[in-house]
């Protein structure tokens, strides 16, 4: 499994404090399953600040030592960049990161309110040739209040990230009812820990995903899946499985009524 998510870099932010804390999360994601993980510590956070070069250098550390350790772990670099005003600017100054040298930033809003201007952002962000994933925009208030909020963004070229926590409800029914729902509206498209701390925010990858067969359908955890493979070999991500089926209805109509006329 994949995981593209994660606060894995030793004492850089909120997730592990120091390199004991980063091996221990490193031998969870191993015996989770999980086989490449996305290092994102926050930037811009506005406590934390993370430039491209030095969580490159602290990921290269990290590999080394995971070598060193015998753990079956692959740690790619990565932000988890706070939407704020220069980051367009801060692009253009290299020091910000996609994840794993894919096309694809992740970004993380403010967990009140979606900030204005973010279509706008997320277009020229597009115009640069990236692609916005939206960090747990279940844990936004407005995407709670109105799930149409985030249609708008996903119309606008964005993807949507879930966090395991959310959808096992480590946060709560609301949060947890909100991710669910948001899967099903096709308004997510990849599944991540977010994971923090081995025994506060662990992974939960794999229980995710058995959720989702068992709730969604195996087709869904199959997608979501797929989607985390896709993104990091950076191509670009699948349609949820409903809007497969409703492709391969339409195509069968159409086949059906070239033979009924
Ligand atoms: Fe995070």
């Amino acid at each position: 499994m994949i995981d593209i998510h994660s606060h894995i870099l030793p004492g850089v932010d909120d997730g592990a404090a120091d390199w004991e804390e980063t091996l221990a999360l490193a031998r969870a994601a191993a015996s989770d399953g999980i086989r490449t993980i996305v290092a994102t510590p926050h930037h811009a956070n506005p406590k934390y600040w993370n430039y491209a070069s030095e969580v490159k250098e602290l990921t290269a550390q990290v590999n080394e030592r995971l070598t060193a350790e015998g753990i079956e772990l692959t740690v790619l670099p990565g932000q988890e960049i706070r939407v704020y005003d220069e980051l367009l600017e801060a692009w253009s100054r290299g020091e910000l990161l996609t994840l794993g040298g894919s096309d694809c930033v992740l970004l993380e809003m403010p967990s009140s309110s979606i900030p204005k201007g973010m279509a706008e952002l997320i277009h020229e962000l597009r115009i640069l040739g990236l692609r916005t994933i939206i960090a747990h925009p279940e844990r936004n208030r407005e995407v709670a209040r109105d799930p149409r909020l985030l249609a708008e963004l996903v119309d606008a070229g964005a993807y949507g990230q879930v966090t395991t926590h959310s959808l096992l409800g480590g946060f709560g029914r609301q949060i947890e009812r909100v991710a669910w729902q948001l899967c099903q509206k096709g308004l997510i498209h990849v599944v991540s820990s977010d994971a923090h701390h081995i025994e506060r925010r662990n992974f939960r990858l794999r229980e995710a995903y058995e959720k989702i067969e068992k709730e969604l359908g195996v087709s869904w955890r199959v997608y979501f899946e797929r989607n985390a493979e896709q993104l990091i070999s950076g191509h670009p991500l699948e349609n949820m499985p409903e809007a497969k089926v409703k492709e391969t209805l339409k195509i069968w109509r159409k086949i059906s009524n070239i033979f009924r006329h």
